[in-house]
C-alpha cells in the first residue's frame, strides 16, 4: 500500500511516501526549488517521492495532508465573531482553503494528468495530530505521552495526547491566539529577527543575557489548569493565521507581532543588522527562560495525565534544543523521541503515518532509525558534475578517503562532506555537512569569515561517537538528530573550544555505526589521530537551503573559501583547483 503525505500551502511544504507503513523517501520542497521555507505546493517533492520508489501517481492508494480546515471550526467562527474586523478575512481564508483542499486537482495539475485517473483516497489530518503522529509512530514505543507545540496550525498552538498502540487520543488543545511559538516570535521580532525561522538563531543569544527582564516578560504568559494564556496587550492583533502569511510565490511572511506596549516598556525595537545591545541579550534570556518555565509546567501536567515516562514530541517549538536538553531534569519524563523534522515539513510524514495506523488501523512494525530519507546521487552522476564544473579531483577507496579527510580536519582545514542520501529535517547530520576540527580556538571565526557568515553569537555543533557521549557530556540521553543541548564536562571544555557555547553547552549529534557507518568511521578516524571522538558539524550551505545535489555542493565549494570537498569517493582540494 502506497501512501503519499503532504504539507502544502503552509511553511516548509514537503512530501513523503510510505510503503506498507515504512517511510521510503521524504523531502522538503525548499531543497529542490531552493526557496527557503517555501510554502506553496510541493510539486517537485511529490515528483521526487514517486521517482524514488519508481511509482506513478496512479499507483498511489492514499494521499494524506497535514492540514484540516474543518478542524476546530467552531472555535474559528467564535474567534471571528468576537473580532468583527476579522470576519471578511475569515471568509476569504475559508474560500482560499477550500480551493486548496482539492488535492486531486492540484496533484493532477502538477503531474499533468487527468484528475479522473487518480483513484486514491484522501485524508485530511489536523495539524498537531500530524505533528504528534510524526513522532509517536516513528518511536519504538507502544505507549507514550504526545506533545506538539508551535506558532499555530488549524487554529491550535499546543496539543497534548495519550498515544497507545495505533491510536492517538487528544487530551488537550490550546487554541489561538495563545501560543508559545507566537510569544517567542514576538520577542525575536522585537530584537530584530523578523524572518520566518529566525527563532533558532536567537536561542543562541539567550545565554549572553542576564535575568533583568524575567519578571516583566513573565507577565506576558500566565498558566492556568494545565494550559497557558497570553496577555494580548503585548501583541498586535494577528488574525486566525497568527501573523503568518504565505505569498503567491510561496514566500512565508511574518506580520509584526509586538504592540506599542512592548515599545513603552523596552523602548526602541532593534533594527535588523544593527548592534546587539545588552538589552537585546537580556530580552533573549527572559524569552528563553519564560518559554521553558511554561513548557516544563505543561509537560508535568501531561505526565500526570498519561503516567508514562516516554515523550513523543514535534512541532516547530520542539526544535528548541536548549529546552529539550533540560526537560529530563525539570520534568518526570525520562526518554524523548523527537521527530527530526519537528517543524512543518514533518507534517507530510505525520499525516501519512496517521492515515496508515489510526485511520486504516494497520499495525505498527516500522521505526524511524535515521533521518537519511532524501535524494541520493550515483558516483557517475557526481563524477560527471565534477568534470562539467572543471574541478580537479582524486577518486579514492573508503579507508584512504577517511584517512585523507581526517588528516585535513586535524590540520584545521574545512571540509565539505557530501555523502549518500540527504537528511530529512532542518539539520545536517553528516551527509550534507561541513566538518572540521572542534578544538581549535579560532575555528568559529574561520568558519564564519570564510563560509557561513552567521551571527557571532551562534554556536557550532559537535558530532560525537555515541559511545563517548558520557565522557564528554553531563547527560547520557542520545541526541541523534541534534535536538538536545547538554553541558560539556568541565575538563573537556577547552579541548572542544570551537563547539563549546558561552554557557559551556553543546547542541550535540550522537552518532552510532548503525545510523551512519561512513560518518561514524570518519569521526572515529579523526579520534584516533587526535584523541577526540568528536568533530565540528555544520550544515553544507552558505545562507541558502542546505545543498541537495552534487552541482549545488560543488558550487558552494567553489564560491566559498572551503578547503576540501569530499563528495562520494572523490576528493577535491581548493589549492589544486
Ligand atoms: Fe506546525
Amino acid at each position: 500500500m502506497l501512501i503519499l503525505g503532504l504539507n502544502m500551502f503552509h511553511a516548509d511544504a514537503s512530501a513523503a511516501i510510505l510503503e506498507d507503513g515504512k517511510i521510503l523517501f521524504a523531502v522538503a520542497e525548499e531543497r529542490l526549488n531552493r526557496h527557503k521555507h517555501y510554502g506553496g505546493f510541493p510539486a517537485l517533492a511529490v515528483k521526487a517521492c514517486l521517482d524514488a520508489v519508481g511509482a506513478k501517481l496512479t499507483d498511489i492508494h492514499h494521499v494524506a495532508v497535514g492540514q484540516d480546515s474543518d478542524a476546530n471550526l467552531a472555535k474559528k467562527v467564535q474567534y471571528a465573531l468576537a473580532n468583527p474586523g476579522k470576519i471578511l478575512n475569515f471568509i476569504k481564508m475559508r474560500q482560499r482553503k477550500e480551493a486548496m483542499r482539492d488535492v486531486r486537482l492540484l496533484l493532477a495539475q502538477a503531474l499533468e494528468l487527468d484528475p479522473k485517473q487518480l483513484k486514491f483516497q484522501e485524508h485530511h489530518v489536523e495539524h498537531h495530530i500530524a505533528h504528534i503522529a510524526s513522532a509517536y509512530y516513528c518511536s519504538p514505543w507502544e505507549k507514550a505521552a504526545g506533545f506538539s507545540y508551535d506558532g499555530s496550525g488549524d487554529f491550535v498552538s499546543t496539543m497534548m495526547a495519550r498515544c497507545e498502540g495505533t491510536n492517538i487520543h487528544v487530551l488537550e488543545r490550546v487554541f489561538l491566539p495563545h501560543s508559545l511559538g507566537s510569544f517567542y516570535t514576538m520577542i525575536c521580532e522585537f530584537i530584530g529577527y523578523k524572518k520566518y525561522g529566525d527563532e533558532g538563531k536567537v536561542m543562541g543569544l539567550a545565554p549572553y543575557g542576564k535575568d533583568t527582564f524575567v519578571e516583566q516578560i513573565g507577565k506576558i504568559m500566565t498558566l492556568k489548569n494545565g494550559a497557558f494564556r497570553l496577555d494580548m496587550s503585548y501583541f498586535k492583533p494577528l488574525g486566525s493565521n497568527q501573523g503568518m502569511q504565505v505569498l503567491p510565490d510561496g514566500t512565508v511572511r511574518l506580520a509584526r507581532h509586538f504592540s506599542e506596549k512592548m515599545e513603552k516598556l523596552f523602548l526602541q525595537p532593534r533594527e535588523p543588522y544593527s548592534e546587539i545591545t545588552q538589552r537585546d541579550m537580556d530580552l533573549a534570556y527572559a524569552m528563553q527562560h519564560c518559554f521553558e518555565e511554561v513548557f516544563f509546567r505543561l509537560l508535568e501536567d501531561l505526565h500526570q495525565r498519561v503516567g508514562d515516562e516516554n515523550l513523543a514530541m514535534a512541532g516547530g517549538c520542539a526544535l528548541n534544543s536548549v529546552a529539550n536538553g533540560k526537560l529530563f531534569a525539570r520534568t518526570p519524563f525520562r526518554r524523548t523521541w523527537i521527530q527530526p523534522a519537528a517543524g512543518d515539513e514533518g507534517l507530510a510524514i505525520g499525516a501519512a503515518l496517521y492515515a496508515y495506523h489510526a485511520v486504516l488501523q494497520q499495525p505498527r512494525r516500522e521505526q524511524m532509525n535515521h533521518a537519511y530519507l532524501g535524494p541520493e546521487f550515483s558516483e557517475a552522476q557526481i563524477e560527471s558534475t565534477l568534470r562539467a564544473a572543471g574541478v580537479k579531483y582524486r577518486c579514492m577507496d573508503r579507508e584512504p578517503l577517511l584517512e585523507a579527510v581526517a588528516n585535513e580536519m586535524v590540520a584545521g582545514n574545512v571540509v565539505g562532506w557530501f555523502q549518500g542520501r540527504m537528511e530529512w529535517g532542518p539539520r545536517a547530520l553528516g551527509n550534507r555537512s561541513i566538518v572540521t576540527h572542534p578544538g581549535l580556538p579560532n575555528m568559529k571565526d574561520v568558519l564564519n569569515a570564510r563560509i557561513k557568515h552567521r551571527e557571532w553569537f551562534r554556536p557550532f555543533a559537535p558530532a560525537i561517537l555515541a559511545d563517548a557521549q558520557h565522557e564528554y557530556f553531563e547527560h547520557d540521553h542520545p541526541s541523534p538528530y541534534m535536538l538536545h543541548v547538554y553541558k560539556i564536562r568541565p575538563k573537556k571544555r577547552k579541548s572542544l573550544c570551537a563547539v563549546n557555547h558561552v554557557d559551556d553547552t553543546g547542541r550535540l549529534q550522537t552518532v552510532t555505526r548503525d545510523e551512519n557507518p561512513l560518518y561514524y568511521d570518519l569521526i572515529k578516524t579523526f579520534g584516533q589521530k587526535t584523541g577526540l571522538p568528536i568533530i565540528l558539524n555544520t550544515s553544507f550551505n552558505e545562507n541558502e537551503p542546505i545543498v541537495c545535489t552534487p552541482a549545488e555542493a560543488i558550487d558552494c565549494f567553489q564560491r566559498t573559501k572551503m578547503d576540501v570537498l569530499a563528495i562520494g569517493p572523490f576528493l577535491a582540494r581548493k589549492t589544486e583547483n
